[in-house]
């Protein structure tokens, strides 16, 4: 979409009318459904495995799963206090709560970050504790992980920064430059290519770092307050982008403080307080947070 469209479109009809008849839209080269698929590790406790049938039954496959889940850090911080979630391949999901609810605890869980005290989580149908050290890189891949600042390379490019992500995995260079520039497009920065992040306003620079999150064509998107930084004008902007990439296939779930986003777009809302699931419902923000 070009950039000043995405900039004309910051409320919410905005938002709706540009979803409009967007699936035949896709940049990104997506592999057939059938091609996805990956045979689905099921997990071993039967309680999960009762867990992933139901969520079978629904016909689609959690992308994301939390059974049981625990964080105590090690100065005794109860983060997070057993919980249960259930993300289907292909939802949008906000996290919200008020500061310190669990909302990055969980979100570090879900990357690998830190292991639960207990319980288990699963991404893609991978059982993140039995995950070998040397396939966590592989994780992140199929995981699009975008933080509230923003985290890009100061010394490199745009076009470098995102390019970065395919080179480190030995994405033969032929390849590259057609893709990142596929990427760029989506996000709407073809233009901005060659600048360097100082270069570039917060909304620009969020872009990117969601151009770089999508390299790998991942599975799940999650955001870590990724509008943080941004006026109420260009986070739209960003919002936008996510619900394109969700409208994609990409599963997306994002945590957030932005109490108007959440409450326009009427999508799961998932709160979290003192590290409890305290709601789980479609649309509303209620508190404020
Ligand atoms: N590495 C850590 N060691 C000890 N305690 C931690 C650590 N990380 C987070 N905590 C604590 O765990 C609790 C949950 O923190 P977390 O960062 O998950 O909250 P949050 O919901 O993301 O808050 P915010 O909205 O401010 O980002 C807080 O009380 C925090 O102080
Ligand atoms: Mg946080």
């Amino acid at each position: 979409m070009p950039h000043d469209r995405l900039v004309a479109m910051t409320g919410v009809r905005g938002v709706l009318r540009s979803l409009a008849g967007r699936r035949d839209a896709a940049v990104l080269e997506r592999p057939t459904q059938a091609a996805r698929r990956e045979p689905l590790a099921l997990p071993g406790r039967a309680s999960e495995r009762r867990a992933w049938a139901d969520a079978a039954s629904g016909a689609r496959r959690p992308s994301v799963a939390l059974h049981g889940v625990s964080k105590t850090y090690g100065n005794g911080k109860r983060a997070l206090v057993d919980v249960d979630l259930l993300v289907p391949e292909g939802d949008f999901v906000f996290l919200v709560g008020p500061s310190g609810a669990g909302k990055s605890t969980l979100i570090k869980l879900l990357v690998r970050d830190e292991l639960p005290t207990s319980g288990s989580v699963f991404i893609a149908g991978q059982d993140l504790a039995r995950l070998k050290r040397r396939h966590v890189p592989r994780l992140r891949r199929q995981i699009g992980i975008v933080f509230q600042d923003f985290k890009l390379l100061p010394a490199r490019t745009v076009r470098e920064n995102v390019a970065f992500a395919l080179e480190v995995t030995g994405t033969p260079g032929r390849q590259i430059r057609p893709r990142v520039d596929r990427l760029l497009a989506l996000v709407g920065l073809s233009d901005q290519a060659s600048q360097r992040p100082a270069q570039l306003s917060g909304g620009e620079q969020q872009r990117t770092a969601i151009a770089r999150a999508m390299v790998h064509d991942p599975r799940v998107v999650i955001a870590d307050e990724p509008t943080g930084n941004l006026d109420p004008l260009i986070s739209w902007e960003i919002i936008q982008l996510l619900l394109r990439i969700n409208e994609m296939g990409t599963t997306v779930l994002m945590a957030t403080h932005n109490a108007e986003v959440v409450t326009a777009l009427r999508k799961r809302v998932i709160a979290l307080e003192e590290g409890r699931i305290v709601r789980d419902e479609v649309g509303g923000y209620h508190r404020d947070y």
